[in-house]
């Protein structure tokens, strides 16, 4: 690795467990970043911890729900006090929301799900700008979702909340540039290994016919999550900010072909109309 956080302080919330999150902590440990780990897991977050420190670099967990802005704040407020300074916040895990037609939502599980994907995503900020004014400058880095582009029968939740997410980057971008915050948010398509679970949720019975969809064929690797957050978090994206970034195996890119159109070097066809093109 190459120390290119060597010196900084970050959070990351749900960076404890499974898959994107702790990649993250453990790519910007790596890179020579000072990580507390605030996760609602205290199992996996106490051994990431562990592991981390015991191969040198400087970690620490915090029992933390997202959804609860005092947690959140203890989290910071334990950077601050543990490591002096707070210069990334990572904005990650997300509580559960329901997934259903839109007319099956009642007024409450709307609020709790919008709550759940925006809100820990707006209390990671609320809690992040008054320490990153300190001394003025840092980077805030929000997970959103390729699904905030567009809509997916049954996900409206996630899709509209996700969506705000990316303007919620803006906004932090906007108004406090001028003291050298940056904030981008991440739009990752499916990310294994929890994509599984994901995609059965989906229209695509099995994983391989969802990759089948994506036009690099294949599921993306946390580790691949992991390098996009390491980038916004150094110095190298220093005039990166208000953006969302997709890291999608090119999910965007080929969307519009989801009715399934055949790979370069097959014969050209249309399943729908089922004849052959030239
Ligand atoms: N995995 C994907 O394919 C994918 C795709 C697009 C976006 N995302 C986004 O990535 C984020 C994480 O999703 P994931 O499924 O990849 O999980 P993940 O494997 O990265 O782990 C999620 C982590 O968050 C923790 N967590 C859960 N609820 C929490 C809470 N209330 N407070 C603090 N920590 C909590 C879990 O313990 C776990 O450590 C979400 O914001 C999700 O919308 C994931």
């Amino acid at each position: 690795m190459t120390q290119r956080l060597a010196g900084k302080v970050a959070v990351v919330t749900g960076g404890a467990a499974r898959g994107i999150g702790s990649a993250v902590s453990v790519r910007l440990a790596r890179e020579g970043a000072k990580v507390v780990i605030a996760d609602v897991d205290a199992e996996q977050g106490e051994a990431l911890a562990a592991r981390l420190v015991g191969d040198g670099h400087e970690a620490v967990f915090l029992p933390t729900d997202a959804t609860d802005y005092a947690a959140v704040a203890a989290a910071v407020d334990l950077a601050v006090h543990q490591f002096g300074r707070l210069d990334v916040y990572h904005a990650h895990g997300i509580a559960p929301y329901k997934r259903d037609y839109l007319s099956n939502i009642s007024a409450a599980e709307w609020d709790d799900g919008v709550q759940a994907v925006l809100g820990t995503a707006f209390y990671g900020v609320r809690a992040a700008l008054p320490a990153m004014l300190e001394n003025p400058g840092g980077s805030i880095i929000l997970t959103s979702s390729a699904a905030s582009f567009g809509s997916q029968r049954g996900t409206g939740i996630y899709s509209v909340a996700k969506s705000a997410v990316n303007t919620l980057a803006m906004c932090v971008a906007n108004e406090y540039g001028i003291y050298n915050i940056r904030c981008n948010a991440i739009a990752p398509g499916i990310t294994g290994p929890g994509a599984a679970m994901s995609v059965t949720r989906t229209a695509y019975p099995t994983l391989e016919e969802w990759t089948a969809q994506q036009p690099l064929n294949r599921l993306i690797e946390a580790r691949e999550v992991a390098d996009l957050v390491c980038f916004l978090a150094s110095d190298e994206s220093s005039a990166i900010t208000g953006t969302t970034i997709p890291v999608d195996a090119g999910f965007g890119a080929g969307k519009a072909d989801f009715h399934g159109r055949p790979q370069f070097g097959q014969p050209w066809t249309t399943r729908r109309a089922g004849h052959q093109g030239k």
